[in-house]
This record gives structure tokens, sequence and C-alpha cells, in this order.
């Protein structure tokens, strides 16, 4: 089992550090090796992408990859900033299928702003298409304009553009991941306004006649934005585009009291992945060692579970992080009256040591 390990910047690599240590303690031998990617890249080698990075992550088996970002960088032109790292190896590798699951934890049901009895029990899959739509579309650029509302003005534009096939895989994806829970999907889309989202809506429409048993439904994605915050507990798997998923992920993610504890999982067609915090690097608490290292964690469970075949070790791991969450240690970020709070290695060894004690008790 190949892991190349890219903890990036800012908070990344404090929350990595935390998962290859629970890593180690699940006596299953892996080959870990560690590439600079992102700001620290591009500080190192001038490229926030090396091709010595690139060529690891594509070697692998699964990438456990940390976060990139800082803003430092926002000067820089756009191909060499620290984003282009975790979109070059999304498109490199093809890891058109991300999942992001927002599971609501008992005990951090205080932790999210919204009232408990909304959110109590949460739990909902965002599919999310990630190697199309607005984010790669080409073309795109800047230039003078010739018509529109101000021909002869400076300009810029991007193109919204999906294909059959690209449509059709991630469908099944999700249709798939659905059999495994509630059997409901639903698809987010903006077909009263945009002609590749009309397209979205009838390709999808025609995978889910392959599978009778799976309900479908249809919602805009300006309701959906509103749903989620008003009854989130309706949804089960949620697939969408690139950029509408970016964005629904992230609010779906604070449904559940902080986006310290989501995981993601990316995913190309031979179940090579690339598994992250959905949540960035955090520049302005860096090193400060108050990091939550639990979606880091979690991720190197959907790791175990998608790419490595080790569904019992990503089980222990999910299982340990709900005792140490039981135990009432928390991060800032979900700390709350009555609880612990500890730091980023605190709660990294917290987890190994409720790993290990199962172990013992066997
Ligand atoms: C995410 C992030 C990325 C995205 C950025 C860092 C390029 O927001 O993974 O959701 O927009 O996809
Ligand atoms: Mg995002």
């Amino acid at each position: 089992m190949k892991i190349a390990v890219l903890p990036g910047d800012g908070i990344g690599t404090e929350i990595v550090a935390e998962a290859i240590k629970v890593l180690q303690v699940l006596d299953l031998t892996f080959e870990l090796e560690t590439a600079l990617v992102g700001g620290a890249a591009y500080e190192a080698h001038g490229h926030p992408l090396p091709d010595a990075t690139l060529k690891l992550a594509k070697a692998a088996d699964a990438i456990l990859f940390g976060a990139v970002g800082d803003w430092k960088f926002d000067k820089l032109e756009r191909n060499l900033r620290p984003e282009q790292a975790i979109l070059g190896l999304r498109k490199n590798l093809g890891l058109f299928a991300n999942f992001r699951p927002a599971i609501c934890y008992e005990q951090l049901v205080d932790a999210s702003s919204l009232k408990p009895e909304l959110i109590a029990g949460l739990d909902i899959l965002i599919i999310r298409e990630l190697t199309g739509d607005i984010y790669f579309g080409q073309p795109r650029g800047r230039r003078v304009a010739t018509d529109g509302h101000f021909p002869g003005a400076e300009e810029a534009f991007d193109t919204m553009r999906y294909s059959r096939p690209e449509i059709e895989r991630i469908a099944h994806v999700a249709f798939q991941a659905a059999r495994k829970r509630s059997k409901r999907v639903t698809s987010v889309d903006k077909a009263n306004v945009l002609e590749t989202f009309q397209f979205w809506k009838d390709v999808v429409t025609e995978v889910g006649k392959a599978y009778p048993d799976v309900e479908l439904d249809h919602m805009y994605v300006d309701n959906a934005a509103m749903q989620l915050v008003k009854a989130p507990k309706k949804f089960d798997v949620v697939v969408t585009g690139n950029m509408f998923g970016d964005i629904l992920s992230d609010e779906a993610a604070m449904l559940t009291g902080s986006i310290g504890m989501l995981p993601s999982a990316s995913l190309n067609a031979s179940n090579q992945g690339l598994y992250e915090p959905s949540h960035g690097s955090a520049p302005d608490i860096a090193g400060k060692g108050i990091a939550n290292p639990l979606a880091t964690i979690l991720s190197a469970a959907m790791m175990l579970r998608f790419s490595l075949n080790q569904p019992q070790a990503a089980d222990r791991i999910e299982s340990a992080v709900k005792d140490v969450l039981a135990s009432g240690l928390r991060t800032a970020d979900i700390y709350s009256d009555g609880t612990t709070r500890v730091g980023t290695r605190e709660m990294g060894d917290a987890v190994v040591a409720a790993i290990t004690k199962k172990t013992t008790k066997g």
C-alpha cells in the first residue's frame, strides 16, 4: 500500500502528522513517501505542483493531502498559486468523483449554529463532480469585448461545459452510493437558466432509469442552498457539478458544527484516490498547535476504505474518533462549556490511545 503524503501549507503539516500517527498503530504495512505541494513547493522549487510530486502521486495507491494556500501567495500569477496544485492533481489523475460526507456527531450537536433538532442525526453525502464544469472549461481568459453590454471594454470569461460521459459517470457513482444508503438521490442543477445544467438534468434522469430502486429528484441550486439550512435531514445523496458542489459542500459542512470534522475523498475510475480534509490551510492558526486533526484522520479512514481495501481498519479509526468525542475532548473549533479543550497533538494522541485500547481488549 503506497501512500503519497502531501501535507502542503498552513495547518497541513500539523494535521497530516496526526493522521500518520493514527495509520501507524493499525498493524498494517504502508509505504509512505512525503513531498512538497502548494505554497511550500513553490517556495522550494518555483512551482506549486513540481513534476516529482506529481510523479509520486501518480505512482501511489492513494494520496493523503493536507491543505494548500496562504494569503502571501495571492499576488502570484494564477498558474503559480498554491490552489493550482490541488486542481492539477485532480486533473492529471482524473479524480472526477468527490465524496463529501456531512455527518453530525451526536456529541457535537450543540457546536452547530442551527437548532439541535434540525441537525441531530444528520448524515448526508455530497457527491461533487470534480474535473469539469466552469472550473476547467475552455476557453477562459481576459480580452476586449466585441459585443455584450459594453463593446470595447475589458472583460473576463470562463466556460461552463459538461459532456455526456462526464455526467453519466458521476451519476452512476451517485446512484451506486445511494444503493448502499437510503436509496435517494437529489441532483442539483440550474436547469431553469443554464443550458449546461438542463443537459445535466436530462442525462442524470436517463442514467437513473438503470436504477429503478433509487428515488431521484431534482432541485435548483438556489433552492438547495435554502433547503440545506431549512431541513437538511431531507437530503441523503446529493449529486451536483463542480462549482455548485464547491459551494454546497461548505454549507453542508457548517451544518455539522465545524468544518474541522469533515473528511473527503476524490476518486478516479481505478479507485485511486486523494484524501483531504474539507477545510483549508487556515494560515491564521498555523503553527499554533490548535487545529482540529479529526477531518484528516477521518480522511485517512476513507482512504483505507475506498482505495486500500481495508474497511475494518477504517471502522477502527471511525469508532476511535467517536470514543474520543464521547470522552469530552475538543479542539478549539468544537469546544463548548463542560468539555475539555485540547490541542492538535493531544487530539491525535487520544485517537491513537482509543485504537490501541480496543486492540488490547481484543
Ligand atoms: C475545495 C476548495 C478548492 C476548490 C480550491 C482550494 C481550489 O475550495 O476543495 O473545495 O474550489 O475546489
Ligand atoms: Mg471549496
